[in-house]
């Protein structure tokens, strides 16, 4: 089986490559640096260096034999993501330097993931726009000229919801209207740019899958915590990377960070705000299970995936609990909210779909959040302070 992973680079992508490369899938990333070099043109500092894509892939082959074929090529450009289908890639690294054929699944990752990214000002807004639009745009027409058959599996995001004051079903809801009934995608109301991009894309997969039948998985995820995973415990130089400032930084992750570093934890306004929460090896599972099961054509099959929901102030209080019990002097300070949002309100989803096709979920105990305090740790020298909160408004 082939799999070609869009944003191969990323936060997420370099584990998943990891992750189905080492269960004998053949697997191609290809990648911009676009994540990097916005770190880099924003000054905000990572935990730890990371290797380049290409020297992630030669280690892991030196390490395991395994190869994962590098492209280093933006998917904006619509010859590029044609490429992969009928030919003409042009890999930056490969042992065998061949044509693999049509992918059988993609995972599209590829797109600009940061709510404050994309409401710095206009111009980091059009590239999130661009960008993430593109990116699925060019990915829909390769294959409804090349490979209707090919799975994608994208991952989208729990922010499409918003927070209604109703429970947020599985991607769709059927509503009856004057005594007639239908089925719609559940409404959605994003609150930052960067969000409405992901509805976007729900938006022109639905239309290409019921134009071209062809077969998407939407993965409505919420944010993602951790950085260790099975594949990456071999070799430090493996480990994915792990931002911790405002712009690039998940909520978990950041927090754990602020409390190595003896920084307060930065709640915004009340701290009642609510989102469903799941592991970084969880999303490896749950990308793996949609593979192995693929939608029908011309379905779009859309799940929650999340694990479990903590409101700000649950997540402050878990990481100050657990930050005492290792030595640290952990600190909690409400800041006025930088971002318009409910801070408190009803929210209720549901995530069952993913738990139905196989995905065995791992929750975010006191033990969790305590190993990736001590990864933190190996690292503390290399936090900055100046690059943990900005505020960047809304
Ligand atoms: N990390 C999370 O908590 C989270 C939560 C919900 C949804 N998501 C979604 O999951 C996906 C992956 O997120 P992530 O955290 O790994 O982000 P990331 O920024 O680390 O990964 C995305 C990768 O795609 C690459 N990329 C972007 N545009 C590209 C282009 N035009 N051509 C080639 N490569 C391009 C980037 O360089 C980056 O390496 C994103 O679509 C994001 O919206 C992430």
């Amino acid at each position: 089986m082939h799999i070609l992973i869009l944003g191969g680079d990323g936060y997420l992508g370099w584990p998943t490559a990891m992750y189905f490369s080492n269960r004998g899938y053949d697997v191609t990333v290809v990648d911009n640096y676009m994540r990097r070099n916005t770190c880099t043109e924003l000054d905000v500092g990572m935990l730890y260096p990371v290797p380049t894509l290409i020297e992630r892939a030669k280690i892991w082959h030196e390490l395991t034999g395994k190869e994962i074929k590098v492209v280093i090529g933006d998917l904006t450009q619509p010859e590029v993501m044609r490429s992969f289908f009928k030919g003409g890639v042009e890999y930056s690294w490969a042992i065998e330097n061949s044509f693999t054929g049509i992918p059988d699944t993609m995972i599209h990752y590829a797109e600009q993931p940061s709510a404050p990214f994309s409401l710095i000002n206009y111009k980091y807004a059009n590239l999130t726009l661009g960008n993430n639009l593109l990116v699925t745009n060019n990915l829909m027409f390769a294959l409804k000229d090349f490979a209707r058959d090919t799975h994608v599996i994208h991952v989208g995001t729990m922010g499409e919801y918003g927070t209604p004051n109703i429970d947020i079903e599985e991607g769709w809801l059927e509503i009856e209207h004057k005594g007639r009934k239908d089925k719609f995608l559940f409404p959605r109301q994003a609150s930052s740019l960067y969000h409405t991009t992901k509805i976007m894309d729900t938006d022109l997969m639905w239309f290409a899958v019921r134009m071209w039948d062809l077969r998407i998985t939407d993965l409505m995820q919420g944010p993602v915590y951790g950085m260790e995973t099975e594949d990456s415990k071999i070799d430090d130089r493996l480990m994915t990377l792990f931002n911790y400032d405002e712009i690039f930084g998940t909520i978990v992750n950041r927090f754990i960070t602020q409390a190595v570093v003896g920084y307060p934890l930065t709640v915004y306004g009340k701290g009642g705000q609510t989102r469903g929460y799941l592991n970084i090896n969880d999303t490896l599972q749950c990308v793996h299970m949609s593979e192995k099961t693929p939608p029908k054509k011309g379905e779009l099959r859309i799940f929650n995936q999340i694990m479990e929901t903590f409101s700000v102030n649950q997540l402050a209080e878990i990481a100050c609990r657990v930050g005492k019990s290792l030595g640290y002097d952990v600190e909690v300070k409400s800041i006025v909210n930088p971002r318009r949002e409910a801070e408190e309100h009803y929210y209720n989803p549901v995530y069952q779909g993913l738990i139905d096709i196989g995905v065995n979920p791992h929750y975010l105990t006191d033990d969790v959040m305590a190993g990736m305090f001590k990864v933190v740790e190996r690292y503390k020298a290399n936090i900055r302070k100046d690059v943990i909160f900005r505020g960047i408004k809304w």
